[in-house]
């Protein structure tokens, strides 16, 4: 049985004192361990916010981006190292913000998904096609290589730790989300695909996310479908409400 992850990805949001102040807000509401909850947070707000859950063993921290270098001259990034001195349990990989605005490959995100796997974090590697790619029918085509390409020749012990969100773009930050058919057809197409490249029992136990949109009021049926194993939530992780989306995965 896998168990629903919902992860909050504040993007670009919160200072370090906001951060804090929300999360000891999130710690008193989340107690128990029906759902695993995490947050992704701007670095800055790293250490305040593992500090803020750290009484709380059912909220775990992300990073939201990660260099797959060990160490050297690459101002401006930040190495796994330092996200596990802070004590970071997840990273976001492969965001579309990322590969579309910091030009991040499939490549990147296939050596930043080994470096965490092997340090002990979990990657988040996100998926998804654009509105073009989807009315041209090519969508399913698209996400496939995603997948291919983000966990090829990973060790297999590790692969089933990995969480796989399939975020269409044109769903992102728009308010228009994908209908659950539509989100659970990709989601079983990429469990699919894992199940080609590392084997069914290895595939069943990787958990799927959807994210673009998800609310408080779509979370429920997103959710009840069966190869949707959570969400990765943006603008409404910003809000207290965002206990509903949390609910609504028990
Ligand atoms: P959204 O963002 O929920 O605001 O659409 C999701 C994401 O980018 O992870």
């Amino acid at each position: 049985m896998r168990k629903k992850v919902v992860i909050g990805n504040w993007k670009m949001n919160m200072t370090a004192e906001e951060a804090k102040n929300f999360l000891r807000f999130m710690s008193v509401e989340v107690k128990d361990d029906e759902v695993e909850v995490g947050f992704a947070v701007p670095y800055t707000a790293l250490w305040a916010s593992i500090d803020a859950v750290r009484d709380n063993e059912y909220i775990g921290i992300a990073a939201q981006n990660v260099h797959f270098e060990p160490r050297g001259a690459y101002t401006g990034e930040i190495s796994v190292e330092m996200l596990k001195e802070a004590g970071v349990k997840y990273c976001i990989i492969g965001h579309s913000e990322r590969r579309q605005y910091f030009n991040e490959t499939d490549e990147a995100v296939n050596k930043k998904a080994k470096v965490l796997l092997e340090n002990g974090i979990t990657p988040v590697i996100c998926v998804g096609e654009t509105l073009e790619e989807r009315e041209a029918n090519v969508h399913m085509g698209r996400i496939e290589d995603q997948i291919r390409k983000a966990i090829d020749n990973i060790d297999v012990r590790f692969v089933d730790k990995i969480i796989i969100a399939y975020e269409p773009i044109w769903a992102i930050g728009t308010g228009k989300t994908a209908s659950k058919e539509q989100a659970e057809e990709m989601c079983s197409h990429i469990r699919y695909n894992v199940a080609k490249m590392y084997g069914l029992n290895v595939a069943d136990n990787v958990r799927i996310q959807y994210g673009g949109s998800v609310n408080e009021s779509n979370a429920k049926e997103l959710f009840e479908m069966p190869n949707i194993d959570g969400a990765l939530v943006g603008g409404a992780s910003l809000k207290p409400t965002f206990t509903n989306i949390i609910k609504a995965a028990r």
